[in-house]
């Protein structure tokens, strides 16, 4: 379809710009926490399964409506399939993304008061701290980690305003390589501490008697959340690809990427939890407690403290200006106002979302939601729900509405590229992802277990 829509710069710029949207706390925050408090290994290994054969697809999926119709996430449904209520999908995304932005501020602004620690050097001060009260400490104080949240959404709103072009490329180029670099010296470090090899049966030996229907759930929803799927995010940033982009290679690329970037987090944790006894299953906390005995156990503590928290703050930065720039695209594009007035209306409303976030590791920890607090409810609502669902109905959409021959184009860049595996991605999108999302959310609600009662 016709545009002229800015494009990112180059193919590296693409790489690295999608693959800055789906590293960030997803995987070296979320990942870890997941894994600890569904069990283990088992856990892994579903994940994995999950990214390969329900990931991929859906992110070739979400590429394909992205470049084919070049607009946002609620645009490019009522381009491609006009007067429909297909559109309600991106409206579902737009929703996720913006509530998922709520909450992962929060945690991002937690790296920056991590950072200010160690700067100020508070953290390494005394040797017997336990990170764990010191942490808490922090989490539950009132203005704080409110401050913390506003000036991460802050920085967001910055790069946003910005432009496409010059911000996020040019923050994913430099950042990423780094990332990757310290996360191999953290692996190292946490396996060669005494009692390590606990840590690491746990995360790679599987125990099957713990895999139940909430332990699949889990690790379908970390699936989607790490790699942004499900919610438009790379609708748009696909609608900003070039013509010459090599769609199905991208995904594999960003999918293995974001892995091994999974894996390190696992193996930079795990042992070192262990090691220093800490609960696996400690939740939202666990990364920021088990780091600093880490560090602590490093020459030169502070230096690298500072620059893995630098480095983490900015993997989240490029995660949250992905999804920041979705709501705003979509306020830019359909209501017809400034980059500038879009990006406040969405930084402000997401200010007011997260401080109630924020306030539920304080002062808010008591007022649940089917027990689970502010900051839980949105993450499930999000991660386990309208993530696989927004995913499920996108492969539906283009599974009954797209004609092959278009989508074959679109995806071979008019016939100039092989995709070799093509019908067996077909069939993987229109049937395999949607049945099996299908499942997975019956099986939660219980529904499919009195439906087998049936026969
Ligand atoms: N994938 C990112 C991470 O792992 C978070 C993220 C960015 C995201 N954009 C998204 C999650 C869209 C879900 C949907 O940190």
């Amino acid at each position: 379809m016709a545009d002229n829509r800015v494009t990112f710069g180059s193919k590296l710029g693409i790489l690295l710009a999608t693959v800055g949207c789906a590293v960030g706390l997803g995987s070296i925050w979320r990942f870890p926490y997941m894994l600890g408090t569904n069990g283990g290994a088992a856990f892994l290994l579903v994940y994995i399964l999950f990214m390969i054969f329900l990931g991929i697809p859906v992110m070739v999926t979400e590429f394909f409506i992205g470049r084919y119709s070049r607009s946002n996430t609620v645009g490019s449904f009522k381009k491609l399939a006009p007067g429909t209520k297909w559109c309600w999908i991106g409206y579902n995304g737009i929703l996720a993304a913006f509530l998922i932005l709520s909450y992962y501020a929060v945690i991002s602004g937690w790296t920056l008061e991590y950072v200010w620690q160690t700067l100020s050097g508070n953290l390494y001060a005394s040797p017997d701290v336990d990170y764990g009260i010191h942490f808490e400490a922090f989490a539950s104080d009132v203005f704080r980690p409110i401050f913390w949240t506003a000036f991460f959404i802050g920085l967001t709103h910055f790069v946003v305003v910005s432009g496409v072009d010059k911000g996020i490329e040019r923050a994913s180029k430099i950042m990423m390589p780094l990332l990757f670099l310290i996360l191999i010296v953290m692996c190292v470090r946490s396996v060669t501490l005494p009692n390590s090899e606990a840590g690491l049966t746990y995360l790679f030996k599987p125990d099957f008697s713990k895999l139940t229907s909430s332990v699949v759930l889990s690790a379908l929803g970390q699936a989607f959340f790490s790699l942004s799927l499900g919610m438009g995010c790379l609708i748009t940033y696909s609608s900003y690809f070039g013509k010459e982009t090599n769609m199905h290679k991208t995904a594999w690329e960003v999918t293995i990427i974001n892995t091994v970037v999974a894996l390190l987090a696992g193996i930079m944790i795990f042992p070192a939890v262990f090691s220093f006894g800490i609960a696996p299953s400690a939740g939202a906390e666990l990364v920021f407690i088990t780091l600093p005995n880490v560090f602590e156990q490093l020459p030169f503590s502070n230096l690298w403290s500072l620059v893995f928290y630098i480095l983490l703050a900015m993997a989240a930065l490029t995660s949250t200006i992905s999804l920041h720039e979705v709501s705003t695209a979509y306020v830019l594009e359909e209501f017809h106002t400034t980059r500038k007035k879009a990006a406040w209306i969405v930084s402000i409303g997401v200010f007011i979302l997260g401080v109630f976030s924020s306030l539920s590791f304080g002062l808010m920890k008591e007022v649940t939601i089917n027990g689970l607090t502010f900051f839980e409810a949105l993450d499930y609502l999000t991660a386990k729900i309208m993530l696989p669902l927004g995913g499920m109905l996108t492969c539906i959409f283009v599974g009954t509405r797209i004609d092959k021959k278009i989508l074959k184009q679109e995806l071979t860049n008019n016939g100039t590229i092989r995709f070799r595996l093509f019908s067996i991605y077909v069939f993987f999108m229109k049937f395999v992802a949607p049945i099996a999302i299908g499942i997975v959310f019956l099986n939660e609600l219980g529904l499919l277990r009195e439906l087998m009662k049936l026969f």
